[in-house]
């Protein structure tokens, strides 16, 4: 597949899209906001429709989840979504598993200007692609008593926990959701490998230990990529995985990784680059996307006009490579690493003292 082409993740026709924007919760707002403004300058002909969410919905609509905002999330072409902090987390669940956006990609990468703890933070460029609607997500709990037919005629604990107090969590992966999940993989690997990349696809699982799960994921993903020609593919156990993003992250290009997997280890890999306010994040299905940061409502930032709206900048580049808007795209892109390249306007968290509008007005400049 070229760059060109159409995919789950890039449209390759400009139109007049509509974007359904929930600033969400926190400090998520102070983001999210100065990132529209930037995103109309960039590309005028898209319309943006705001939807309140939490606490503001709950004032005005007497719910956190009015009909009225599920129903501007259904009528535009994708959504951009702030982050939750509790309060709008039933909208997160209608993004995820109402519009069904199946795979969630999570770049990380660095960029000069960025403080990062590593020696060679150079080596890091690489893209998670996370389960975005099984393994032990949606929450599926409940008290052990109600296993404890199943406890005492299986063999499925070495001790089974019959007549003890204690909860259970449920982990589902079907094989439909593990391959396309693959085939995302394989289609984001070989985009990238048109651009440069090493085409390769790394898979982290503990197939060690739940061989019919994370085993299941790794054969069908390792088959999948079989059927790609011109893609390589490697399997690592996740423990070690996590090893190799911080000592060998050159290695890695296109890394597939379960729901709990993927979250935990988008905010590591987050941490190397410099931190979460530098993570961008999208999540994609067959007939919808949404757009969020890998970081979440940052309470103990908020109010202070601190936080910093890069991850939310890259997230509102990836939205618009979605919408057609590929130049755009790039020009945001760009004009974001020229202002750390620079390093004079450099927001709190990657040691500088500018305030949010600051870097957004210093990003402008650079456009
Ligand atoms: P968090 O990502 O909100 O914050 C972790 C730390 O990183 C905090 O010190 C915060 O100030 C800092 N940070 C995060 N984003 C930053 C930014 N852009 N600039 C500067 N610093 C930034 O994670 P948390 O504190 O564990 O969770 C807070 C709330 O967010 C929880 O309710 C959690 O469930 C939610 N959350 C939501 C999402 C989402 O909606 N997608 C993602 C992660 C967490
Ligand atoms: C994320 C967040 C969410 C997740 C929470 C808020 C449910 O941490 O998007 O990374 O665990 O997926
Ligand atoms: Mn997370």
């Amino acid at each position: 597949m070229k760059p060109t082409e159409s995919s789950i993740f890039s449209r390759n026709t400009q139109f007049q899209p509509t974007v359904c924007v929930i600033a969400g919760d926190d400090a998520a707002p102070e983001v999210v906001h100065p990132t529209v403004e930037v995103l109309r300058s960039l590309a005028p002909a898209i319309h943006f429709a705001e939807a309140l969410s939490g606490r503001e919905a709950q004032a005005r609509y007497g719910e956190m989840f009015p009909a009225v905002t599920k129903a501007a999330i259904d009528a535009a072409d994708c959504t951009l979504f702030g982050a939750s902090g509790g309060p709008s987390r039933p909208i997160l669940w209608y993004l995820r598993w109402g519009k069904e956006t199946f795979v969630n990609i999570r770049p990380e990468r660095w960029y000069p200007g960025y403080s990062s703890p590593m020696l060679h933070p150079e080596r890091i460029d690489y893209v998670i692609v996370r389960d975005n609607l099984e393994g032990t997500y949606p929450p599926r709990e409940g008290d052990i008593s109600e296993l404890s037919s199943l406890a005492s005629s299986t063999s499925w604990w070495q001790s089974p926990p019959v007549g003890k107090q204690g909860a259970y969590a449920v982990r589902v992966s079907t094989d439909e959701q593990l391959q396309r999940i693959a085939v995302a993989a394989c289609q984001l690997a070989l985009q990238r490998q048109s651009a440069g990349y090493l085409g390769r696809v790394t898979l982290g699982a503990k197939y060690s230990i739940l061989p019919r799960t994370d085993g299941r994921f790794r054969s069908i993903v390792a088959e999948t990529v079989r059927t790609y020609p011109t893609l390589s593919y490697q399997e690592f156990l996740i423990d070690d995985l996590a090893r190799r993003m911080i000592a060998l992250p050159e290695t890695l290009d296109v890394v597939v990784l379960s729901n709990e997997h993927g979250d935990i280890l988008a905010d590591a890999a987050s941490g190397s680059i410099g931190g979460l306010g530098l993570s961008p994040s999208a999540c994609y299905g067959a007939s919808y996307a949404y757009f969020e940061p890998v970081h979440g409502s940052a309470p103990d930032i908020a109010g202070k006009g601190i936080i910093n709206p890069t991850a939310t900048l890259l997230t509102g580049a990836m939205m618009l490579t979605y919408l057609g808007y590929i130049r755009e795209g790039q020009r945001l892109e760009l004009a974001v690493a020229a202002v750390y390249r620079e390093g004079v306007v450099l927001p709190h968290d990657q040691g500088g003292r500018a305030s949010t509008n600051e870097f957004v007005q210093a990003v402008k400049q650079r456009l």
